[in-house]
């Protein structure tokens, strides 16, 4: 697709330090240890490109694919949605969703002949729908089945397979030692850890002790995920539990700029603030991807959310939320950007001005909801 090729922004060089270092997870070497969380209804492709040319991300992660036994004719474009992808945004996780070892097997394949280069296994999504059919963070409860799964995963793809789970099911079941050593077993290459349980909301600390515990047990990297956000909360991570790699979500959502400004807070770098113009510019882009790749009409309703995550934290985003959230057509959202650079004026803005909470008052979601 010609709007996904990248542009020819030079990317920042790897700085090693006691943080920020290569990472290999099984025969994939990462050029770095800050990977993407994958996210549904953000981590598409044009988010991941944006993500990889504004640079510092060491591995991107598509959005979880459901094991429902592909190929099937009615899930087809859903699964080419999912899983498009372009060369420029490689190294590429993509993520299987189920529980039955076979169609999560079956999976694995059609995501390595769509292009992944590791494969992980879903162990962490929280939300009821998951729980009540045994996938996500249920699968924790069994950690005799993730082991089924990974084996048969392992079998059918010769890219790493990983887990991305959470410290256990809730605060009562925290297991992850076990689910970790069934993984691993069963030929695991790595692990993703959400530092909390099936039952905490986003805001709630995140624990590193069951992480250093973990990095104590097992022989393949372990990288942390939950508000790894701040070079802080990296420093911590690596100092307290040892772990490989950070898995940052949630704050990548309009500011893709925060990979190369960890690395360079945590190596020799300085960190960088975006004029406005750029800022501007990366929506502007980011928006014709989106359209390029759902279509004018459902690309418009994506493009809510982002442009909401683009321009939070700049003056008056408050008074315009409710119009980006309205956003309906290509027009409307040229106007609209106009509008709100306009009233900005030129330069930078250091810092916060008007920050919204991320995705605890349902905005996100809300817009989210428009997708398939
Ligand atoms: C909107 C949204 C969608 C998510 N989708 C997925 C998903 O598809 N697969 C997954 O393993 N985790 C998913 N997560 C969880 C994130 O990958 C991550 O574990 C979580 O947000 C904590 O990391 P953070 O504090 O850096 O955001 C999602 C989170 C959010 C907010």
């Amino acid at each position: 697709m010609d709007a996904l090729s990248p542009t020819p922004d030079p990317q920042p060089p790897t700085p090693v330090s006691r943080y920020i270092h290569p990472l290999s997870i099984g025969g994939l070497r990462l050029e770095n240890n800050l990977c993407l969380a994958p996210m549904a209804g953000f981590t598409n492709v044009a988010f991941r490109l944006i993500a990889k040319e504004v640079g510092g991300c060491g591995l991107v992660a598509s959005e979880m694919v459901a094991a429902l036994g592909y190929p099937n004719p009615g899930n087809a474009n859903r699964f080419r949605l999912l899983t498009e992808n372009v060369p420029a945004e490689k190294p590429l996780a993509m993520q299987v969703y189920g529980r039955e070892p076979e169609l999560c097997a079956i999976t694995a394949r059609a995501l390595e002949q769509a292009g992944a280069d590791l494969i992980d296994l879903n162990c962490g999504c929280p939300v009821k729908k998951a729980k009540q059919s045994g996938c996500g963070v249920a699968l924790m409860r069994e950690p005799e089945q993730i082991g089924r799964i990974v084996a048969a995963m392992c079998q059918a793809t010769s890219k790493p397979v990983t887990v991305k789970m959470r410290l256990g099911f809730d605060a009562e079941h925290r297991n992850v030692l076990d689910v970790a050593a069934a993984a691993v077993a069963n030929g695991a290459a790595a692990l993703f850890v959400h530092a909390r349980t099936g039952e905490s909301k986003h805001g709630t600390a995140i624990d590193l002790a069951p992480l250093a515990a973990l990095k104590a047990s097992v022989n393949v990297p372990v990288i942390a995920n939950g508000s790894m956000d701040t070079a802080e909360a990296i420093r911590r991570a690596k100092d307290e539990a040892g772990v490989d790699g950070y898995q940052i979500g949630r704050a990548a959502c309009g500011d893709p700029w925060l990979f190369r400004n960890l690395m360079a807070e945590l190596g020799s770098g300085v960190r960088y603030t975006p004029p406005l113009a750029e800022r501007r510019r990366l929506l502007e882009r980011h928006f014709q991807l989106i359209v390029g790749l759902f279509g004018e009409e459902r690309g418009t309703r994506i493009m809510r959310k982002y442009t909401f995550f683009y321009c939070n934290g700049l003056p008056g985003v408050r008074r315009f939320r409710d119009r980006f959230m309205r956003i309906g057509s290509s027009d409307e959202f040229t106007t609209l950007v106009a509008d709100f650079f306009a009233e900005l004026g030129a330069g930078s803005v250091e810092g916060p001005v008007e920050h919204l909470t991320l995705f605890d008052r349902g905005q996100a979601d809300a817009a989210g909801e428009d997708e398939a």
